[in-house]
């Protein structure tokens, strides 16, 4: 049965929509569009009923100008404000997980679990060790709920929300089926954000609050330029050395060390968790994989075979639209994988 779902990936920077027709062995993109996120809305967490309805309003547009023809959407989290843990626990079965996983969680979740909402799947159960290993995701219930009433107000029907690096990795995993092992970054205005998958399951995820924007802002400090300026000069030099001197590649120059040190970090966790496996490839997802000469300097500076996420990769599309999209791929990773979720 046919099943249409939109894909709505709410960011700082724009607010991503795709609409989704689904059938057991073919998924189809009918549309996909953005807009920026409305300025004064800067903060999700703040609790103004006026920039909720200024936010519903912006969706409202976007998916009126997209032709969306079904209210059902899927939407993303900040993975930011979402607590993601891997729990090591004594090998147990569905029914005491259930029962204990509260009190597991107790000790990984730093704020009242009465405020947050639970949800767990299982990354393996070890007979040997006889432990097994989970990935607990908690949501705190404010957050949930703003942004169930900002869709609602938006005239669509919430069935889903997850994190964003959730959304990108069943994304990925779906563009690139043979890909087992591998590290994924998406790069966001304000948060980067990298995960390590595992037989294509999200084992690890670390979010770093740095983004775009500090990229823009580093540029706008060393060469004395206001943001729009210093955002036009990263978009058109990045990490170029050849161009300006190589100053735009510079001013940038510690954002990246501190992100490839993060990198090493994840990769000798990965090894450490997974010594018989070996992480080769990074996908790079989000509107910062865009940045020019980004994959070649991870693939020099890490020595991981490095691409552009192209979540376009294994669903039928219109050949008419296809060619106006592709520049965007890596910005729609997030939507297209929330698209793809199963849902009721
Ligand atoms: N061609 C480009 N080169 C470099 N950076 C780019 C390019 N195009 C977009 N970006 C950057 O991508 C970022 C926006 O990406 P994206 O839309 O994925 O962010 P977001 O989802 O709104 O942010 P977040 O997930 O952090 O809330 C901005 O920092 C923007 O400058
Ligand atoms: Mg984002």
């Amino acid at each position: 049965m046919q099943k249409l779902l939109v894909g709505l990936d709410i960011g700082t920077q724009t607010i991503k929509a795709v609409q989704m027709s689904r059938e057991k062995n073919r998924n189809q993109l009918l549309a996909a569009g953005y807009i920026p996120t409305p300025t004064k809305v800067t903060s999700l967490n703040s609790k103004n009923s006026n920039n909720d309805q200024i936010m519903a309003d912006s969706i409202n547009r976007l998916v009126h100008d997209m032709k969306i023809s079904t209210s059902d959407v899927s939407a993303s989290l900040p993975s930011a404000n979402v607590i993601t843990r891997v729990l090591e626990l004594p090998l147990m079965s569905d029914s005491e997980l259930a029962s204990s996983i509260q009190w597991e969680a107790e000790q990984y979740i730093p704020m009242p679990l009465s405020k947050v909402k639970l949800d767990f799947t299982v990354i393996n159960r070890d007979e040997q060790t006889t432990k097994m290993k989970l990935l607990l995701i908690a949501a705190p219930i404010d957050l949930i709920e703003k942004y169930m009433h900002i869709i609602t107000l938006a005239g669509l029907n919430p069935t889903a929300l997850e994190t964003e690096i959730l959304a990108a990795s069943r994304s990925i995993t779906t563009s690139f089926p043979t890909l087992s092992q591998a590290m994924v970054i998406s790069c966001g205005a304000t948060t980067t954000e990298v995960a390590l998958l595992h037989e294509q399951m999200l084992v690890y995820t670390k979010s770093i609050p740095l983004g775009g924007n500090t990229l823009t802002r580093a540029i706008a400090e060393e060469l004395g330029f206001e943001f729009p300026q210093a955002e036009e000069y990263k978009k058109t030099y990045g990490l170029d050395e050849d161009k300006l001197e190589g100053k735009i590649a510079k001013s940038i120059a510690p954002y990246f060390t501190s992100l490839y040190s993060e990198i090493e970090k994840n990769i000798a966790y990965f090894k450490e968790q997974y010594p018989k496996d070996e992480i080769t490839n990074l996908t790079i997802c989000g509107g910062g994989a865009k940045l020019p000469g980004l994959v070649l300097a991870f693939t020099k500076n890490l020595g991981l075979d490095s691409q552009i996420s192209n979540p376009f990769i294994n669903l039928t599309i219109d050949p008419n639209i296809l060619p106006s999209l592709s520049p965007d791929a890596p910005v729609y990773t997030q939507a297209i994988g929330l698209a793809l979720k199963d849902v009721e």
